[in-house]
């Protein structure tokens, strides 16, 4: 698959990786945008607060696949919007879904050590569901449905609750995160 990845950081930069493992032709964007046109799917991982931004230096993305992988870390969704997801599909009007939001960048390149397959949500519309299955499988994951694009934000509030819990420092994988402007 061709497939376009905007943001080259901790997530768009590692899930890249993985993908160019599994055989697929990735393209790494930016801040300094580019064209999008030849992908078949488009993957946004840049700061959650930067989507508007991001999605303006990106041409060619109309009509897409998109999958979002964002967080809003201390800030909301653009104006009007209940999520990025939303605020995306609206710029986009292609097939739209979220997922690789609710784990952890810096646990990709442990994924084989899993004892099993590790599970990854992703929520958004039918018509992105067989490329969004498909990254996630060949990221190493298990996708695990949660239903339509109007459940993007509950998606992207889950990191609250992921990070209620790692503050607790609770359970047997109780694991340090980084500050949160480093997530
Ligand atoms: N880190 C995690 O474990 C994790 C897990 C799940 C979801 N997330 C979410 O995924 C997103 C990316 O996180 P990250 O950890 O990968 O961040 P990161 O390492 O800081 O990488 C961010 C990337 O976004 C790019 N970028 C910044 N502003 C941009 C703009 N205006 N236009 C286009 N690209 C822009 C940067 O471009 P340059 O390369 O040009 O600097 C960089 O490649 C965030 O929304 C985060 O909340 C993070």
């Amino acid at each position: 698959m061709k497939i376009a990845v905007v943001g080259r950081g901790n997530v768009g930069g590692r899930l890249a990786d993985l993908w160019e493992q599994a055989n697929h032709e990735v393209k790494r964007i930016g801040r300094e945008g580019g064209d999008v046109s030849d992908a078949e799917a488009v993957v946004v991982a840049v700061p959650g607060a930067r989507i508007a931004e991001a999605l303006n230096n990106v041409q060619g993305i109309e009509g897409k696949t998109v999958v979002d992988a964002t967080n809003l870390v201390g800030v909301d969704p653009p104006e009007d919007f209940s999520s990025n997801a939303e605020f995306v599909k609206s710029r986009t009007n292609g097939p739209t879904a979220k997922s690789f939001n609710t784990n952890f960048a810096a646990l990709y390149d442990r994924i084989g050590e899993a004892r099993s397959t590790p599970s990854n949500l992703w929520c958004g519309e039918e018509e992105a569901r067989q490329i969004v299955e498909q990254l996630n499988q060949d990221a190493g994951f298990e996708p695990v449905y949660a239903g339509p694009l109007e459940n993007a934000a509950l998606q992207e509030n889950f990191l609250k609750l992921v990070f209620a819990i790692n503050r607790g420092g609770l359970g047997r994988f109780f694991y340090r995160m980084a500050p949160p402007d480093q997530l």
